[in-house]
């Protein structure tokens, strides 16, 4: 357990928050996509997709980090959350590994403030309820150094979720 760790909720875009860190649901080639992963690629500009092609790609479960670009944050942590596919096949497992590993990089740097989007909610169909406990439950049980988390609701229904939460 974290000792002091704050976690905050907060409405909008991932983007444009003045944090050390944001957790982008990435897929796992690492080169950009849709949701909150097209708009990080698009606020960073072209540097990121850059530096994200030198780094092979990311399995599910996993993340890797890279600087911010032009996003105010210093660091993108990018994680590949699982597929939904009804709740038998790991995704639980596999969506905790996602917020330990985020959190282990930003320790790795030093990040201190860490914004999370709410991985694999959108295309990838993981329902917001479970995934918000995942969470929730994953960044409490985690020893980090990390001092603050926000979990980013972009819609009404993630933060009906995670207000149900905290
Ligand atoms: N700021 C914060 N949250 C956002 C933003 C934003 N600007 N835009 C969307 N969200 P998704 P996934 C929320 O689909 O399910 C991509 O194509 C959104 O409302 O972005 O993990 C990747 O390349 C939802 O709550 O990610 C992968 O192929 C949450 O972010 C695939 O989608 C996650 O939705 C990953 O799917």
């Amino acid at each position: 357990m974290s000792e002091s760790i704050v976690l905050e909720l907060a409405r909008g875009d991932i983007t444009t928050q003045q944090v050390d860190a944001i957790v982008n649901a990435a897929n796992s080639s690492l080169l950009g996509g849709g949701g909150v992963d097209g708009a990080i690629h698009r606020a960073a500009g072209p540097g990121l997709v850059r530096e994200c092609s030198a780094l092979g790609g990311c399995p599910t479960g996993q993340a890797k980090i890279t600087s911010g670009h032009r996003l105010p944050a210093r660091w993108v942590i990018h994680t590949v959350g699982p597929v939904w596919h009804g709740g038998s096949q790991g995704e639980a497992e596999l969506l905790a590994s996602c917020y330990r590993e985020s959190l282990a990089r930003a320790d790795e740097v030093g990040a201190r403030s860490v914004a999370f989007s709410a991985i694999s909610t959108g295309v990838y169909g993981y329902p917001i309820d479970e995934a918000a406990a995942v969470a929730v439950h994953t960044v409490r049980s985690t020893p980090a150094r990390v001092a603050l988390v926000r979990f980013m609701c972009f819609n009404d229904d993630t933060w009906r979720a995670y207000s149900a939460l905290l």
